[in-house]
């Protein structure tokens, strides 16, 4: 079995598996119990398992826990809690921008990687960001204006 070393939410953390193609997902849901990222498609397709990696947003079902191995990994539990949510974990309370929730943190992780390197977008920028994240509920409207909301906070 070989051990991984990565940055998980500011944290210095190891995971051992016997298989360095193991999905990312699997590693942060089942051995680190962070449980807001989420298998959607398994596929790449719809991004409900978004996480940002050195700030990039990745598919973690389709990051393979080798590429991990010496970056800094961040989960939308890295990036606010309940207590403290970030702008855009608030801005997602105050639209009240989910239905099932499925999906969300895909959306977040997705907008908080844009929003770091396009800190003033237009309207159709910020849509152009989400093009690939699915929502099945058809929350779109709500969710656009929560990502509008937060890159003017
Ligand atoms: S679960 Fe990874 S893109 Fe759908
Ligand atoms: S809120 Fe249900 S999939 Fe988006």
């Amino acid at each position: 079995m070989a051990s991984y070393a990565f940055r998980l939410n500011g944290r210095s953390v190891s995971a051992d598996s016997w298989d360095p193609a193991q999905p990312l997902l699997y590693v942060l849901r089942n051995t680190f119990s962070l449980h807001g990222v989420k298998f959607g498609c398994g596929l790449g397709q719809c991004g409900a398992c978004t996480v940002m990696m050195d700030g990039t947003a990745v598919r973690s079902c389709q990051t393979r826990v080798d590429r991990a191995a010496g970056h800094a990994i961040t989960t939308i539990e890295g990036l606010g809690a309940p207590a403290s949510p970030n702008r855009l974990q608030s801005a997602f309370i105050a639209e009240q921008a989910a239905q099932c929730g499925y999906c969300t943190n895909g959306m977040i992780m997705t907008a908080a990687a844009f929003l770091s390197q396009t800190p003033k977008p237009t309207e159709d920028q910020i849509k152009q960001s989400l093009v690939g994240n699915l929502c099945r509920c058809g929350t779109h409207t709500r969710i656009l204006r929560a990502v509008v909301r937060a890159s003017r906070a």
